[in-house]
């Protein structure tokens, strides 16, 4: 394959979940953003990190509790999810719009009723960076669909029901196709 080295310091064509953080604002009432700078870390368990580049209501309220909840953006999501991003929480009105919301089972964090698969998650550690913030969490809570713990359907079933947005920084969502290309293993003695 020719290859080409680019101008840019992009990440053009590498796929991102993408995941609207909930916070308490400090009137009480939530706030909701749009992210995809967020991945998984080894720390004796699972855990989270993201990144919150320049200044935002998201990252002041994150600094200040601590917790946030992370809610996987879905297609039904979208519209909702790519408004809450392309508006600033620092605008007065932000979350005037029809969105259900409940508490967090375990943390003091607003959830979104419609998203299947939610983290509820705690700072441990923030690396403030030139300009933008690192946040390593660890994992307190998983509220999952409870269509994604039966385990009598498969997992490209259940993938489905999930049916995930992601972007690949080219401002751009795309669907994922669900079809399973095989599980972790399967195909190591293929190349040999
Ligand atoms: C698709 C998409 C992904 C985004 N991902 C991030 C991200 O990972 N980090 C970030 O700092 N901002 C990201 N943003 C921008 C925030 O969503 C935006 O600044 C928003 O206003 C944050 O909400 P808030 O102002 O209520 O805190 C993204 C926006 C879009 C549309």
């Amino acid at each position: 394959m020719e290859k080409v080295s680019l101008d840019d310091m992009s990440n053009k064509f590498c796929p991102q979940a993408l995941f609207l953080y909930g916070t308490y604002k400090e009137d009480g009432t939530p706030n909701f953003g749009l992210f995809c700078w967020i991945s998984y870390c080894w720390d004796a368990e699972l855990g989270v990190m993201a990144c919150i580049g320049g200044e935002k209501l998201t990252k002041d309220r994150i600094r200040k509790t601590k917790v946030f909840s992370a809610n996987l953006v879905t297609e039904s999501l979208l519209p909702l999810a790519d408004y809450l991003g392309n508006t600033e929480g620092y605008a007065a009105g932000k979350m005037n719009v029809p969105i259900e919301v409940e508490p967090g089972a375990v943390l003091d964090v607003p959830v979104l009723k419609e998203s299947p698969w939610i983290f509820e998650l705690e700072v441990i550690q923030s690396m403030p960076l030139d300009g933008g913030d690192v946040f390593l969490c660890k994992i307190r809570n998983v509220l999952a669909a409870k269509e994604l713990a039966d385990e009598s359907k498969s997992l490209e079933e259940r993938m489905k029901f999930v049916a995930p947005v992601i972007t690949a920084g080219i401002q751009k969502y795309f669907k994922l196709n669900p079809e399973s290309m095989g599980a972790w293993g399967d195909w190591k003695n293929a190349i040999l």
